[in-house]
């Protein structure tokens, strides 16, 4: 595939830009995904002419044709990011680098296009200069960068598209979910559905796991449950993450676990920090499998001590409880564990600029 980069970004201000009374209204309770900024960044890619048009201008709507490719076979990626706040009223991205590279990996497992990681972070960067009114700074919120990519040549023939559209869009955002930012979620466990097989897209971020994994939200819903666990698709014993987020395994021993990368889970950014982090505290955390039955005899046991789901959008969520149809527990008192409390504040404080960042993860951009 053709890589040219053929233009530098472009740089547009939105000549209407909500104003900013009506800004902070639609600042002070932003939820998730709800309220959005003024800009938006655009990158065209073109077979044989690599990638072209790169600009970050007001944000509006994508020309697009009923027989584009991303409608009828869902050649589609995506990645999850936040800019914070920082002390001094300046702004930093965590860990982009990670972001940019996984957005490669998705896009070769989707046969598309790899963006160049310069002009991915260049697009995030710009754009959260563009935007910098919309960085929340009360605690716990962020602004959400949704960078994405999709096939936009208009044909039906099953291929890789020839044409693209990478685009980043962001959002001033709170808790994800609607109990707040401590308050721990009850998990349907699902043995009815699966979210990856080995050899499929678990691994990608692709919009098409999402859309397979949606009725499984639904029945976690009617069940009372904010978010599904999925099991191993060849077994069905093994846990392997939530809809949108890793798990973690707190025990009495102190240590921690999670499930190992295999190909069938998302390998989270979050995750990843947070086993550097226990393991900067002098925590022992595994990366092996657990299974369900283990999990509920250790939380009735007592062995298993706090559980907590993470991702960007989730940061640290502790686990309070846990349903399905041949499981029910409660881990530890259903609340928020300490070593949760503990790990997620090392994080946040680290994303907010108010710990010292030793392994070089903030990335200033204004
Ligand atoms: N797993 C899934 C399925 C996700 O959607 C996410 C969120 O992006 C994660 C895990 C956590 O990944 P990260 O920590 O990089 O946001
Ligand atoms: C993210 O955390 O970025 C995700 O994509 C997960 C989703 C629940 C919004």
């Amino acid at each position: 595939m053709n890589n040219v980069v053929e233009s530098t970004l472009s740089i547009e201000k939105n000549p209407n830009p909500v104003p900013a009374d009506e800004r902070a209204r639609r600042l002070e309770n932003p939820a998730f995904g709800r309220v959005f900024t003024d800009h938006m960044a655009t990158i065209r890619y073109t077979e044989g002419k690599g990638w072209h048009d790169a600009k970050v201008g007001p944000r509006g709507v994508i020309p697009s044709d009923p027989a584009m490719q991303v409608f009828h076979y869902a050649q589609e990626i995506f990645e999850g990011m936040k800019a914070y706040r920082l002390p001094d009223g300046g702004g930093a991205l965590f860990r982009p680098d990670a972001n940019a590279r996984r957005f490669q990996n998705s896009a070769k497992r989707l046969a598309m296009p790899s963006l160049p990681e310069d002009l991915f972070l260049a697009s995030v960067r710009e754009l959260v200069r563009l935007d910098r009114e919309w960085i929340p700074s009360g605690e716990g919120s962020a602004l959400y960068l949704r960078p994405f990519m999709m096939a936009t040549e208009v044909a039906l023939g099953v291929k890789p598209a020839a044409e693209y559209l990478y685009c980043v869009i962001a959002c001033p955002v709170g808790a994800y979910f609607k109990g707040g930012a401590s308050a721990a979620v009850t998990i349907w466990v699902s043995d009815s559905y699966t979210r990856a097989a080995p050899g499929g897209t678990g691994e990608a971020k692709c919009g098409g796991n999402y859309a397979a994994s949606l009725v499984a939200q639904a029945e976690a819903t009617r069940e009372g449950c904010d978010q599904v666990v999925f099991l191993d698709a060849v077994e069905r014993r093994w846990i392997e993450e939530l809809g949108g987020m890793n798990v973690f395994f707190v025990f009495e021993d102190g240590s921690l676990q999670t499930p190992p990368l295999t190909g069938t889970i998302l390998p989270g950014i979050t995750r990843d920090s947070l086993i550097t982090l226990a393991r900067d505290m002098g925590l022992t955390v595994r990366e092996e499998p657990y299974s369900i039955d283990q999990w509920q005899a250790d939380a009735r046991s007592g062995r298993l001590r706090e559980a907590f789901a993470c991702g960007t959008a989730a940061v640290v969520t502790p686990i309070g409880k846990v349903k399905g149809h041949k499981h029910n527990f409660t881990i530890g008192n259903g609340g928020a564990g300490e070593l949760t409390t503990k790990l997620k504040a090392a994080l946040v404080d680290l994303q907010n600029g108010r710990a010292p960042d030793p392994h070089g993860w903030l990335d200033r951009v204004f």
